[in-house]
């Protein structure tokens, strides 16, 4: 198995002046446990100074989004050799929020999957359902259908290079996070599409869990064998609380 893996996603805050002070703070706090891997998902724009300021750290760099392309006409986008240029090892797709509100569907998310691991960044693909798909009981049939389609003609071999984030979009940012007995059945579910379509081992991949996580629940959410980790957003944008979260994944271990 792989250690747990902890994942800070900034999402739009902090300029790369805010970014470079936050790795100081982080880095007077964080004491590197080789049994847990961590990441930091800034803007594009922080990439740069936070490769920099995390040189000499073995915290590596993920990116939010990318473009499927590798080079050309697409203002406004950023392709996966520009961001391995920068120093970034694996990118955030298919965010609920890039689905909600940049109209991200399955099919453009697979070919942003695709690139990314032809380009060897490591692709972090969120799934997860809305409160009224998870009311009307369609989370499984939703979590099967965006991983069957955003994985889709991807080799076993490639598999290995995944990560899967369970972010159900009513934990996230509202303070409300999964239970982990909810996370746990929705994470089992996710395990085992991934075992019967692509021959997946439950061992060789991890799972996270993203939505609300923070330092008071985090020792019970990692306390389920079947979450491997979480992807943070508010409760990562503190150099404290991010470095309890990770405390608590390293302690889930003993
Ligand atoms: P919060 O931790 O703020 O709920 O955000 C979760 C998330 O979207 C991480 O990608």
């Amino acid at each position: 198995m792989h250690p747990p893996l902890i994942v800070g996603n900034w999402k739009m805050y902090k300029t790369a002046s805010e970014g470079r002070e936050f790795i100081r703070d982080f880095l007077k706090l964080y004491t590197a446990k080789s049994s847990v891997d961590v990441a930091i998902a800034p803007p594009f724009t922080a990439i740069h100074s936070l490769h920099e300021a995390l040189q000499s750290s073995p915290i590596t760099l993920a990116a939010q989004n990318v473009f499927c392309e590798h080079e050309g006409a697409f203002t406004g986008e950023v392709s996966p050799p520009m961001l391995k240029d920068l120093g970034c090892t694996s990118v955030i797709l298919g965010h609920s929020e890039r689905r909600q509100h940049f109209g991200e569907d399955n099919d453009l998310i697979n070919r942003k999957v695709h690139s990314a691991l032809s380009h060897q960044l490591r692709p972090i693909l969120c799934v997860g359902e809305l409160l009224r798909e998870r009311e009307a009981g369609q989370t499984n049939a939703v979590i099967e259908k965006q991983l069957l389609e955003g994985l889709k003609d991807i080799s076993a071999e490639h598999m290995g290079q995944m990560t899967i984030a369970y972010e159900p979009v009513w934990a996230i940012g509202t303070g409300k996070a999964a239970t982990v007995d909810q996370a746990t059945e929705v994470h089992t579910l996710i395990g085992a599409v991934l075992e019967n379509t692509w021959g997946t081992k439950r061992e060789t991949i991890r799972i996270v869990y993203g939505g609300s996580v923070n330092p008071d629940n985090a020792d019970s959410l990692f306390q389920s064998p079947q979450i491997n980790g979480a992807l943070v957003g508010k409760a990562c944008l503190n150099p404290d609380s991010f470095v309890k979260i990770i405390g608590s994944a390293h302690r889930s271990l003993n």
